[in-house]
């Protein structure tokens, strides 16, 4: 009988400090069960913080000015048409920029690069119905769609720089003139699909039957 009271008593101990401090803030460090001084690692490393200060330096700061010399980046990308898809007023850029030459050979880069990262979504020929819909990824639309069809050229360069919902960004797969040659392709592969027999050659036309 004396021991039901003394499991009782222990049972309430043990509850009371295993869920009493739950939450408790403490301002000590925990115990080391493996101190830093008997064990060197790379828990507590001395580093430098932001605008912190720092003894290693002779004027005391952590923040290192710039070295002379150095060159901001920011006015090699300042052509908003190349690296944004932007007109000077902000708005979507229609058409290629400027900096770019718009040639066959800049559509056979973007077929072999659109043939390489789009197509297994997109389809070979833009309809949607790439690979990966068999395995389950639905969801990809057609170009040639009216909306997409109309959509600014800027518009399109910037669903491949950042995305949209379950396309990811491709701008660490292409660089921003591959990205216009895609785009490039992709017109061609629209402009494919909505042909007239007034595309023909008059002297062609006899072929088709017409
Ligand atoms: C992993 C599959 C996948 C790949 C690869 C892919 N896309 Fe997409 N893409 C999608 C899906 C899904 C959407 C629909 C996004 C939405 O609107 O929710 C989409 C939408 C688009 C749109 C329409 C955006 C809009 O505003 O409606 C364009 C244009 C496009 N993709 C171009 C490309 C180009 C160019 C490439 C190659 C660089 C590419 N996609 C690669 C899956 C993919």
């Amino acid at each position: 009988m004396r021991n039901v009271y003394l499991v009782t008593a222990f049972v309430v101990v043990l509850a009371v400090s295993i869920l009493g401090f739950r939450g408790t803030p403490f301002t000590k460090p925990p115990i080391d069960v493996f101190p830093e001084w008997a064990f060197p690692g790379m828990k507590r490393q001395p580093k430098p913080y932001p605008q912190g200060a720092s003894r290693f330096f002779a004027d005391g700061r952590a923040d290192r000015p710039l070295p002379p010399g150095v060159v901001s980046r920011d006015p090699l990308r300042n052509d908003y048409a190349l690296y944004e898809g932007k007109a000077a007023d902000g708005s979507w850029l229609r058409g290629f920029p400027s900096a770019l030459t718009v040639d066959a050979k800049l559509m056979a880069r973007g077929k072999e690069r659109f043939t390489i990262y789009c197509a297994p979504c997109h389809g070979a020929v833009g309809d949607g119905n790439g690979i990966t819909k068999q395995y389950g990824m639905g969801a990809t639309p057609t170009y040639h769609d009216p909306r997409l069809r109309d959509m600014a050229e800027g518009e399109i360069f910037n669903t491949i720089t950042h995305g949209k919902n379950n396309m990811l960004s491709y701008a660490d797969k292409l660089l921003p003139e591959d990205r216009w040659a895609v785009i490039l392709y992709v017109r061609a592969l629209q402009r494919a699909q909505t042909g007239t027999v007034s595309d023909v050659p008059a002297d062609h036309r006899k072929e088709l039957g017409l």
